[in-house]
């Protein structure tokens, strides 16, 4: 029995625009978003698996080869770059990087605190435009630094901008345009062609 063709997939919100892309390729939307918490999901017929994980491990997951394919936001790969290919950009996902602040408040004078899931990005970022900024890391809800005083700025993705607008926030620059990407492990893609191309064409034509 040959190995089952493996594709990690972020859970979440993204799962559920990355979810009909699979249609595509034989898979019911439904296998992939069906409540349970099941972390693998089989059609053993066809020799397919997904993997549910954390949005931040499908690269790892890719690049040691525990999957073939994966899917993950251009912020996951800016932020830690791995060894991967990125053969489609899926257009799902669409979100923007950027710079936030208290909405009227000027541009802090001298180091500026900036809080944010980001650090590399946010370094990079400052560091281009010549400001030395402190990194202040979070996991989640960075909306609130600035409010409570722990940060003068953040940085972190914006899709509506519902969540900047309803902190009181407001977006000063973007860093960069985020979508998501179809991943493929370097061996895979060259070793396991006649099985990992027809996917990866599939996804390419469904692209919305
Ligand atoms: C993301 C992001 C923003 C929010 C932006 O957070 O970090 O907080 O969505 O979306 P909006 O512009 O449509 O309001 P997520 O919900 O993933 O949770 P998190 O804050 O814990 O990262």
């Amino acid at each position: 029995m040959t190995k089952p063709l493996t594709i990690a997939l972020p859970k979440g919100r993204v799962l559920r625009a990355v979810a009909p892309l699979f249609a595509g390729v034989g898979v019911a939307p439904e296998l992939l978003l069906s409540d349970g918490r099941s972390l693998v999901r089989e059609i053993s017929s066809e020799q397919l698996r997904f993997l549910l994980l954390k949005p931040d491990d499908v690269p790892t997951y890719v690049e040691y080869g525990a999957a073939d394919l994966g899917v993950c936001g251009r912020d996951v790969l800016m932020e830690r770059p791995c060894d991967v290919y990125q053969p489609v950009d899926l257009g799902v996902g669409r979100c923007r990087m950027v710079v936030a602040g208290i909405v009227g408040k000027p541009w802090p004078t001298g180091v500026p605190r900036v809080a944010t899931k980001y650090p590399r990005c946010t370094t990079e970022h400052f560091a281009r435009r010549g400001v030395q900024a402190e990194i202040i890391c979070l996991q989640g809800s960075v909306e609130l630094g600035p409010l409570v005083g722990l940060a003068d700025l953040i940085v972190d993705l914006v899709e509506t901008g519902a969540t900047l607008k309803q902190n009181g926030l407001e977006e000063r620059e973007e860093i960069a345009r985020i979508s998501s990407m179809l991943i493929a492990n370097r061996a895979a893609y060259k070793l396991a062609q006649e099985r990992v191309r027809p996917i990866v064409e599939a996804l390419r034509a469904s692209v919305p």
